[in-house]
């Protein structure tokens, strides 16, 4: 269990900071989808974002990034129990197989722009994610729009031996990218070696090992929230 959730969700987190400093207009409407789950108050939406997944929007930046950056790209090992027919073919007992996620999240057939970081494809953009129309909409019941639930992607494999740890990972995730949203405004990043595309596989330092680990970067961050801070700092 611990060795599992030790490196996963860090790379994940790591990968959408790189990924937020190239894209100022998510990271500005991020800011006010989560502001307007809380009454537009930063203190509340501060100490309450661990309560429930209000915000769909960050929930949306949550699957991308675990769909684009696919840290297990290739699932974990898995051996067979017994001899399986699949298709003409008879996968003998005690084999090894992988799954290929990386495959089915960069899949142009079910992802429009695969290697494009795009939150809204997990959005269902009927219901509101886009109500920057100024007015309060927490007071007719706004809930932060809503997430096209019929899309789904194999960052935590699938079936009976997917991840455990997803619903702990996925909040894990929302909780940080809530509170870094909040405090921090991400400026730029300086990647040496990399020629400014985020592609994970370019990124990645242990080509030969299962899991992707983005090479080292030096990202400037802007503290956005000096009132947010000097609460903080007073408790
Ligand atoms: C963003 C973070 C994480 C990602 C992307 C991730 C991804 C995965 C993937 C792809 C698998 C293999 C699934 C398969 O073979 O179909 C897996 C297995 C597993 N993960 Fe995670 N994981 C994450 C975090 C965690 C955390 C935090 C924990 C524990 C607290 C955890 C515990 C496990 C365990 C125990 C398994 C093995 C399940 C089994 O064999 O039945 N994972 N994970």
């Amino acid at each position: 269990m611990v060795s599992a959730g030790l490196d996963n969700a860090p790379l994940n987190f790591q990968y959408m900071v790189m990924q937020l400093t190239q894209s100022p207009h998510i990271v500005t409407k991020a800011y006010h989808e989560i502001l307007k789950c809380y009454n537009h108050d930063v203190t509340k939406a501060w100490n309450e974002c661990h309560v429930e997944l209000k915000c769909a929007y960050i929930s949306a930046i949550v699957k991308e990034t675990l769909r684009l950056f696919t840290v297990l790209p290739m699932a974990l090992p898995r051996q067979t129990t017994k001899d399986i027919v699949y298709q003409n073919a008879v996968i003998p007992k005690e084999t090894t197989i992988f799954m290929n996620c990386w495959a089915g999240n960069h899949d142009e057939k079910k992802f429009i722009k695969p290697m494009e970081f795009i939150p809204e494809r997990f959005m269902d953009l009927n219901h509101g994610c886009d109500l920057d129309d100024g007015n309060h909409h927490e007071d007719f019941g706004y809930d932060g729009g809503k997430l096209d639930e019929s899309v789904k992607h194999l960052a935590f494999g699938i079936g009976s031996r997917m991840c455990l740890g997803n619903t702990l990972a996925f909040k894990e995730l929302y909780v940080l990218t809530c509170k870094f949203l909040l405090m921090f405004e991400p400026l730029d990043i300086e990647t040496p070696g990399v020629d400014g595309q985020l592609n994970p596989l370019k990124l990645n330092k242990f080509p030969e090992s299962i899991a992707i680990e983005p090479k080292e970067a030096v990202i400037k961050l802007k503290v956005k929230n000096l009132q947010l801070l000097a609460v903080l700092d007073g408790a």
